[in-house]
C-alpha cells in the first residue's frame, strides 16, 4: 500500500498474533490507509527496536506479552486508565512525546457488555490471576459498576498489591473491591473472568466450580489452545464458556481510534475471526 501510515504489534514472540489481520479490515473498513506489521523485539532491546521503528516514519504500536511494563515507562505521557493499568498496550508516536494508553480492559468490557450481552452493572465478579492480564483490566471493569469484584490469586500479597492501587478508583465508582486466595475467594459470581496462566502451565482451573452462579458468564483473556481448557471446565460446569478473542479485536478498535479517530465496526471482523480456519 503506498503512503499508508505504519503501525505494528511489539512483542516476542509475535508470529501467531491476528492483530495485522484485525487492523487490515479496520482499515479496509473505514477507508483509512493503514499498513500494520509484526515488529519482533529482542527481549533485551525493546526500547531500540520500538525507537528505529518510530524513527522509520511509523505513527504507532500495540504491545504485547512481555513488554507492556517496558512500554509504560517508554511513553511521556500517559492516559488516566494507562497510569492505573500500570501497562501500555497502546503507543502513538506524537510528535512532542509518545502518548501510553492501555485499551485492553475498555477491549474485555467492550467485549462482555456489547458482544455477549451481559451488562455489567451491580453483578459480581470474581478475577482470578494477579499478574500482568489481571492488573491491565481491573480499573475498566470497576468503571463498569459491578456490585463487587473479587481478585484471587494463588499469591495472595500480588492480589493485595493491585487491590491497594484501585482503591480510590473504587470507593469513586461505589465499588466493593477486595484479595482473595483461590480457596477462599466465595461462590456464586455471575462474571468469571481467568487472567492467570495456569492453563498454559498445563495446571487446569485453580478454584472450585462452586464460584460460578447458575447461567455464569466465564471469559478467559487467552484464545485459541491456551483457553481451551478452561472453556472446557467452564462448559462441563455449565457456565457460558468465552474466549479471549472478542476481548483482542475491542482493544484493536480502541487502539485504531486512538490513532486514527475513527471508530471501526468490530462485529463484522470477529464474524470473520471465528470462521473455521481452511
Ligand atoms: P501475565 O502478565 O500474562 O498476567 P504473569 O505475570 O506471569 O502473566 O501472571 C500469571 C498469573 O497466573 C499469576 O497470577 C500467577 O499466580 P502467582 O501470582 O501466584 O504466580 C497465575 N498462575 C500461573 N500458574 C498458575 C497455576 N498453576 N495455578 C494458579 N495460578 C497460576
Amino acid at each position: 500500500m503506498m503512503n499508508a501510515d505504519r503501525y505494528a504489534v511489539a512483542g516476542n514472540p509475535v508470529v501467531h498474533s491476528k492483530s495485522p489481520q484485525i487492523h487490515a479490515m479496520f482499515g479496509a473498513q473505514t477507508g483509512q490507509s493503514v499498513a500494520y506489521e509484526r515488529l519482533l523485539c529482542p527481549l533485551d532491546d525493546f526500547a531500540n527496536t520500538v525507537r528505529a521503528f518510530a524513527d522509520a516514519g511509523a505513527k504507532g504500536c500495540n504491545i504485547t506479552v512481555p513488554f507492556k511494563f517496558e512500554a509504560f515507562q517508554l511513553a511521556a505521557r500517559r492516559t488516566p486508565r494507562a497510569e492505573l493499568a500500570g501497562a501500555v498496550n497502546a503507543l502513538r508516536f506524537d510528535t512532542d512525546g509518545w502518548l501510553g494508553d492501555n485499551t485492553d480492559g475498555a477491549g474485555l468490557v467492550g467485549d462482555i457488555e456489547r458482544n455477549a450481552g451481559l451488562a455489567l452493572t451491580g453483578k459480581r465478579v470474581l478475577l482470578l490471576g494477579a499478574g500482568g492480564a489481571s492488573s491491565g483490566v481491573l480499573g475498566a471493569l470497576i468503571a463498569a459498576r459491578p456490585a463487587a469484584i473479587v481478585l484471587a490469586n494463588r499469591t495472595v500479597e500480588k492480589a493485595e498489591a493491585i487491590v491497594a492501587r484501585h482503591r480510590a478508583f473504587a470507593e469513586q465508582h461505589g465499588v466493593a473491591v477486595s484479595s482473595s486466595g483461590l480457596d477462599d475467594c466465595g461462590e456464586g459470581f455471575e462474571l468469571l473472568i481467568n487472567g492467570t496462566a495456569a492453563s498454559l502451565a498445563g495446571a487446569g482451573v485453580p478454584v472450585s466450580a462452586r464460584v460460578l452462579a447458575p447461567g455464569a458468564l466465564a471469559v478467559d483473556m487467552m484464545y485459541g489452545p491456551a483457553a481451551q481448557a478452561f472453556l472446557d471446565w467452564a462448559r462441563a460446569a455449565g457456565a457460558t464458556p468465552r474466549d479471549g478473542l472478542g476481548m483482542l479485536i475491542e482493544q484493536a478498535a480502541e487502539s485504531f481510534e486512538l490513532w486514527r479517530g475513527v471508530r471501526p465496526d468490530t462485529a463484522p471482523v470477529l464474524a470473520a475471526l471465528r470462521q473455521p480456519q481452511s
